[in-house]
């Protein structure tokens, strides 16, 4: 047993401001099968995009506080948004490592054959100073259009992946983009991947989109080992969800985006309330 009292068998804990860090937990499941996994979707706060930063530092500190009170080992930031307002903060005071995802410009910008990217992303992140040094950093030779994606969020939290309306959103903003030359898209919002095969048909099949969840399960793997905490692989790892958000509509939701039957919880009240 470590000093916070965690253990190899201790659940990794998983959050994102709605249901769209589902798209980093199955990868996270694919790469670490073993592992006890607890996800929160803090759908009754979604979205954080066009929230102050006080309110989203709010919501990530009340939400780790519940999955570090569920045993975590490890917490994944599975959201763009609450890593760039949040993460340092959350690292100055969390007993166990802190996993986050941010929009994978480095990826795009060494991929594109045009020299141009485009990077899908809330207007939080894209205003955000880690999207300005990475843009700095890989910038020089490559166009990056930063594009905001009002409504995508609200979409993939009513599972309306499909629609009419979802289509004319992709359409609005992704065909400028591919007007504009762009031949390297990336998802840099966790809802985003679940809208990403339409947004694959409307850029064409030219344009490269980049997802960087993969690589993030890949980074908490090479975390928990360098902390001796990977689950035994002597069964297969479960999962726990739980939403801050209306019960009966998570239920009809996450289910879907997951791909199969799971039972939700609603996250405790005392962590279910916004922030003072
Ligand atoms: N999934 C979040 C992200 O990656 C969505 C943010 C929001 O709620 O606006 O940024």
């Amino acid at each position: 047993m470590s000093s916070t009292g965690v253990t190899p068998r201790s659940p990794i804990g998983v959050f994102d401001s709605g249901v769209g860090g589902l798209s980093v937990l199955r990868e996270i499941r694919r790469a670490l099968p073993h592992e006890d996994l607890v996800y929160v979707a803090d759908s009754g706060h979604a979205p954080y995009g066009d929230q102050p930063s006080e309110f989203i530092e709010g919501r990530a500190s009340a939400v780790v506080q519940f999955l570090l009170g569920t045993g975590a080992k490890a917490i994944t930031v599975a959201c763009n948004t609450a890593t760039v307002v949040a993460v340092e903060k959350l690292r100055a005071w969390s007993p166990v490592p802190i996993v986050a995802i941010e929009p994978a410009i480095k990826p795009a910008a060494t991929a594109t054959k045009s020299g141009a990217i485009g990077v899908l992303a809330t207007r939080q992140t894209l205003a955000s100073a880690n999207v300005a040094r990475l843009c700095a950093q890989y910038g020089q030779n490559v166009k990056i259009h930063l594009q905001p994606c009002p409504g995508f969020v609200e979409q993939v939290e009513r599972a309306d992946l499909a629609s009419a309306r979802t289509r004319e959103l992709v359409v609005q903003y992704v065909a400028p983009l591919v007007a504009q030359g762009v031949d390297t898209l990336v998802l840099g919002c966790t809802h985003y991947p679940f809208l990403e095969p339409l947004i694959r048909e409307v850029a064409g099949p030219g344009v490269l989109v980049i997802d960087p969840a993969a690589a993030v399960a890949r980074e908490l793997g090479r975390r928990l080992d360098g902390a001796a905490l990977r689950a035994p692989p002597d069964r297969a790892g479960n999962a726990a969800f739980f939403s801050s958000g209306d019960l009966a509509h998570a239920r009809f939701v996450m289910p879907r985006l997951w791909g199969e039957n799971i039972e939700v919880q609603a996250l405790p009240a005392g962590n279910a309330a916004p922030p003072p």
